[in-house]
């Protein structure tokens, strides 16, 4: 079994103090006369030095790319369709149906505090994923359905290149912290109606990558590897699920989960699996990554729902980089898109 003293993703058992916190802390510290003085002064610089700078933290999770055509050995004059880059296809249009109701998270602060557990369980995951290579990429749709797919990502971008939107999603983590950040990409819909899902298919499984010798964590046994998620399909064809290649009009950070992950803006964050290597159209509820570990805490739907504490209180968030807190609104504000999924 998948034994664990703390649960990793419960914020009171945090491994890492997240920034505002440590700044609150030394605020009260001072006004409390504790006098700290040099060891406050030095402390701070410590905790700044290893927070990384901006620069630091993007550069950190950067895809490296080779040149497309000659990689795929593309020849001129002949009537190949020239492939896409993968720096081409961004930034895609704005989708303007979507606003996030709140100021836009800075790119940085996003990078900075993020959960990806294959490389890291600390929020810092940008200073671990080094080794990660997800360019070039293959991802395989498969299972039940009349026409199972395999693309590259420069095939992705070619074949969807019109299709390709940006939309202001607010993403809420079960651990509290939010944040509004634009995703580019396209309706997963899209994907699997080319796919043609054969009536018996219920659900879609999710499979992230294995790949040890470039996440370490990979290495342990402790966890269930590799990361899995599923959604029932009506979820997974609902327009607001989207199949995401770039963050910020750029392509996804690998801490974010390049080259390509899900955002389902309604539910909460650990259902967006990241940096997915097979999506599968099944006929029955698939386990998943956490709901492997906590069957309790992390049911199959985990929809966002303010009453229902998972396992701590949910009715709560904050957003990273400013601290402000909301109040957390039901599928995190998305009930006029979903809400019919859900009625009895
Ligand atoms: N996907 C994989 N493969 N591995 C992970 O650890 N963490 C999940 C989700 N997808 C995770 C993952 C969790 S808990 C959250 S909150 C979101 O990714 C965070 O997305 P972000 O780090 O890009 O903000």
């Amino acid at each position: 079994m998948f034994a664990h003293r703390k649960n990793p993703l419960d914020p009171d058992a945090a491994t890492e103090t997240p920034e505002a916190v440590f700044l609150n802390r030394r605020k009260w510290l001072a006004a409390a006369g504790l006098g700290l003085g040099a060891a406050g002064i030095g402390g701070y610089w410590g905790w700044r030095r290893w927070r990384g700078s901006d620069e630091e933290v993007i550069a950190g999770g950067e895809v490296e790319t080779v040149p497309v055509q000659a990689a795929a050995g593309h020849r001129e004059g002949t009537d190949e369709t020239p492939r896409q880059s993968l720096h081409d296809a961004f930034p895609a249009p704005r989708d303007t149906r979507f606003s996030y109701g709140r100021a836009e998270t800075d790119r940085a602060d996003a990078a900075r505090y993020t959960n990806f557990y294959e490389f890291s369980s600390l929020k810092s995951t940008w200073r671990y994923v080094d080794e990660f290579q997800p360019y070039p990429w293959t991802i395989q749709v498969g299972g039940l359905c009349r026409n199972a797919l395999k693309f590259d990502l420069d095939e992705f971008h070619g074949t969807y290149s019109d299709e390709l939107v940006e939309r202001q999603y607010r993403h809420r983590c079960v651990e509290r912290w939010a944040m509004a950040v634009p995703w580019t990409g396209i309706p997963l819909a899209r994907l699997l109606r080319d796919a043609d899902p054969l009536p018996a298919a219920t659900h879609v499984r999710f499979v992230s990558f294995f790949r040890p010798d470039e996440a370490s964590q990979q290495q342990y046994t402790e966890y269930p590897w590799p990361y899995e998620e599923g959604l029932t399909i009506d979820e997974a064809m609902n327009d607001l699920t989207l199949l995401t290649t770039g963050v910020y009009g750029r392509p996804l950070l690998k801490q974010h989960g390049a080259p390509i992950r899900l955002v389902v803006p309604w539910k909460y964050g650990f259902k967006s699996i990241k940096s997915i290597d097979r999506i599968e159209l099944i006929d029955h509820e698939p386990a998943t990554f956490w709901s492997t570990l906590s069957p309790d805490a992390y049911p199959f739907q985990s929809n966002v729902e303010p009453h229902v504490p998972r396992p701590w209180p949910q009715d709560e968030e904050w957003m990273l980089g400013t601290n402000e807190v909301f109040p957390t609104k039901l599928y995190n504000g998305y009930a006029d898109q979903v809400a019919g999924l859900y009625r009895a």
